[in-house]
């Protein structure tokens, strides 16, 4: 068999796992407690949303509206199908397909903007940055963001991530960025080690195995990659993972 669309593979992969990227509704809900006060019935922004796991946790800790946005019409799918399933009006959870760099809402739009996992995307610092004008004076933005632990990580993992994401940050750097964009921070919480496994990386090394048997050699690129991406994070503990910053904007 020839080679498959190296992206149809990823997001079959994808679309088969609880969550498409690290987190847990405990750190969500960790986030989530750390901001000091929100309306009655916030309007928050999740931006970055793939299949909701942290929208439906924000309208579980809410009785706000949340405006789930996501580039990916398959993504959205899913959260719909589950909002359906679940009985969540839009009036709770409204799906829009969007990009996250060219929002289209009006300029303090959101009490809240919420992101895990996404905003690396468009760079942590010219997120922050682009994303200010939508939160209300005085409120709140809370993103998850792979970052560096250690200042000596091994070869492997600075090898790693110097090709995926080389503007990969510290937590101290980071902190930096986020007085630069415009905000003060309130808190940071890292990801334990089980937001990697349990609802992700365990059923992502299930799905890999059923897509090899399914489709071989053509879609092995993706499938090895992701492989390593796994074998990497067990082989290096403590030295790198998602970080929840919790934020103020401030004027
Ligand atoms: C790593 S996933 C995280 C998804 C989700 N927040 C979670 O934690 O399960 C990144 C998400 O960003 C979405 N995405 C990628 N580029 C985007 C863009 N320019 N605008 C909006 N969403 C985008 C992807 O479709 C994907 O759902």
């Amino acid at each position: 068999m020839s080679d498959l669309d190296p992206f149809k593979v990823f997001l079959e992969l994808q679309l088969g796992l609880p969550r498409n990227g690290p987190g847990s509704r405990a750190s969500t809900e960790a986030a989530f407690a750390m901001l000091p006060a929100l309306p009655e019935k916030p309007e928050i922004a999740d931006l970055g949303c793939g299949q909701g796991a942290s929208a439906f946790e924000l309208i579980r800790l809410t009785d706000g509206r949340v405006t789930a946005v996501d580039l990916f019409e398959p993504f959205l799918d899913r959260l719909k199908a589950r909002a359906e399933k679940e009985g969540v009006s839009e009036a709770r959870l409204l799906p829009v397909r969007g990009d996250m760099e060219a929002l289209s809402f009006d300029n303090e739009s959101f009490d809240l903007i919420w992101s895990e996992g996404a905003i690396y995307l468009l760079g942590f610092e010219h997120g922050l940055k682009s994303w200010r004008r939508f939160v209300k004076p005085g409120g709140f933005v809370a993103v998850s963001e792979c970052t560096w632990l250690t200042a000596t990580p091994s070869q492997a993992a600075r090898d790693f991530w110097d090709a995926a994401y080389p503007a990969m940050g510290t937590i101290a750097s980071n902190c930096e960025a986020i007085a630069r964009a415009g905000y003060e921070l309130i808190g940071t919480h890292v990801l334990p080690p089980e937001d990697w496994w349990a609802e992700y990386y365990t059923p992502m090394r299930q799905r890999i195995a059923e897509m090899r048997e399914t489709y071989g050699e053509a879609a092995e690129e993706v499938l090895a990659n992701e492989e390593a991406e796994i074998a990497l994070f067990e082989s290096n503990p403590g030295q790198y993972s998602y970080v929840f910053y919790v934020m103020r904007r401030t004027d």
